[in-house]
């Protein structure tokens, strides 16, 4: 296959042909062919090749050919030719999968921001589109999508299905719905890519890592729905337990857990935006402000505490964000220190955290081992993102990690994001991080459309 950027151009002409350039027709290796399949996405059209007399690489596209291929704007694409030398693919025409119910202004709501980001990372390279579940057209294989103006407008166009589909749905309920599923799984049928296939839950997460002894040694022991008789069995043993719902974010609904023999058990949690922590001399009254009187803990996973290194008092961890590039290996392309608030459970932001870089926030606790540790958990978090995807069903393509480090430099996986957050990225030494994770997002679409260059497959 050959690889190349080329200017797209549409002209008036109408005839069933396209317009190639000398430099670019020999970069195709079209010359001495007298017609091409040209295609985008999930059409296609058979067109006479013509020379054009100008200098560098140009493609001019007649209304007839671009109309049949839905080209959408004009402007520098890649171009790729496979089959054999018979195709030459435009795009890759790169659909990011959201929703929003926003006007043309916002369409994505808060979200629309970051839709603009992921989408610039695949400006003058390819074409990329956002569009929500209701844009797609299975009957006339097409999708309505909104493509990002100069201006910072919103346009919309009817274009084929994608190359390539890119996962940003907000709503895990949405996310994990029947609807969704079929909607991902016609793409799938069409030899479509999707990634990341949906959001997890923590348990399906220890649990596709269960059998990987190498990987499940980073995840602290934890049991599902558990059992007044299993927290009590858990406190004796670790004396500090994490309860978490299983399909929680942000801290959201977490405990903290402390048993102190002679002294009870403590319960620090967040209730209406403050810490609180709560003392319990017997263990009934803990299971009943747990809700947990007499039954399971439903849907939460209780958790082995661990003990986080800290700086001033405060525990701390560490998000590191891993997307797989061009060549399909992953690359550990962001990682952010979270050092928690005073008194606050977890180490989110908006419960008082403050973020840092890792060397920042290692550096304060090991000093100069603080580069060995880093490294350390890059491998594991590379290890950790191999053993998902091979207890996968689906491609993943991104992953985001909270690790810790205990005081005896344990490495411990407490979630796996396959929807990243970026709000690490707002820290200004992190936002260069930030742009490679955007632009290896890109990368992994071009790998995923099958944009390789030549023994790069
Ligand atoms: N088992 C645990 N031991 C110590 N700290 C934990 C444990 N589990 C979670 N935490 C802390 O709580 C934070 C939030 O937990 P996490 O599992 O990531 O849930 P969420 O989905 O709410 O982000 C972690 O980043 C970590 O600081
Ligand atoms: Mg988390």
């Amino acid at each position: 296959m050959s690889l190349t950027l080329s200017k797209i151009h549409f002209t008036r002409k109408s005839d069933r042909a396209v317009y190639v350039t000398s430099a670019l027709a020999k970069q195709l290796r079209l010359r001495g062919r007298s017609t091409v399949d040209v295609r985008l996405g999930g059409r296609t059209v058979t067109a006479e090749v013509k020379p054009l007399r100008r200098k560098g690489k140009h493609l001019y596209l007649p209304l007839y050919v671009r109309e049949a291929i839905r080209a959408p704007k004009t402007g520098n694409i890649y171009l790729a030719t496979t089959d054999g030398g018979t195709t030459v693919r435009l795009g890759p025409l790169i659909g990011i999968l959201t929703s929003g119910k926003g006007g043309i202004d916002r369409p994505f709501g808060t979200r629309t921001g970051m839709i603009r980001e992921l989408l610039r990372a695949g400006g003058g390279k390819a074409y990329s589109f956002a569009f929500t579940p209701r844009d797609v057209n299975w009957d006339q294989n097409t999708v309505f999508g909104y493509f990002a103006n100069e201006n910072g407008g919103w346009t919309r166009k009817t274009v084929p299905l994608p190359d390539v589909v890119y996962n940003r749905l907000a709503s895990r309920s949405a996310d994990v719905s029947y609807g969704m599923e079929q909607l991902k799984q016609r793409f799938l049928r069409r030899n479509i890519p999707v990634f990341n296939w949906s959001f997890y839950s923590k348990w399906d997460v220890y649990r596709m890592l269960e059998d990987e002894a190498d990987a499940y040694k980073h995840v602290p022991e934890s049991t599902i729905n558990p059992t007044p008789e299993r927290l009590k069995e858990m406190l004796q043993r670790h004396k500090f337990l994490y309860l978490k719902p299983t399909g929680g974010s942000l801290g959201k609904g977490i405990y903290r857990i402390t048993y102190s023999p002679g002294k009870g058990y403590f319960a620090r949690f967040r209730r209406n935006g403050k810490n609180v922590l709560l003392r319990f001399q017997k263990f009934p009254s803990l299971m009943r402000m747990l809700g947990a009187g007499s039954g399971r803990m439903r849907n939460y996973v209780a958790q082995q505490g661990i003990r986080l290194v800290e700086i001033d008092g405060c525990p701390i961890d560490f998000r590191f964000h891993l997307v797989r590039n061009n060549a399909n290996d992953w690359v550990v392309a962001g990682v952010g220190a979270k050092m928690a608030g005073r008194g606050s459970v977890t180490t989110h932001i908006k419960n008082g955290g403050t973020l840092m870089t890792p060397q920042q926030a290692l550096g304060r606790v090991f000093g100069d081992r603080a580069s060995d540790v880093l490294q350390r958990m890059k491998d594991v978090s590379i290890k950790l993102a191999d053993a998902i995807q091979d207890n996968s069903r689906h491609h993943v393509g991104e992953l985001g990690f909270d690790l810790g480090v205990d005081q005896s430099e344990n490495i411990w996986m407490f979630e796996a994001n396959s929807k990243p957050g970026r709000s690490i990225y707002k820290h200004p030494a992190l936002k260069d991080e930030g742009r490679e994770t955007l632009s290896l997002v890109f990368q992994h679409c071009l790998y995923l459309a099958k944009f390789r260059k030549r023994g790069n497959s």
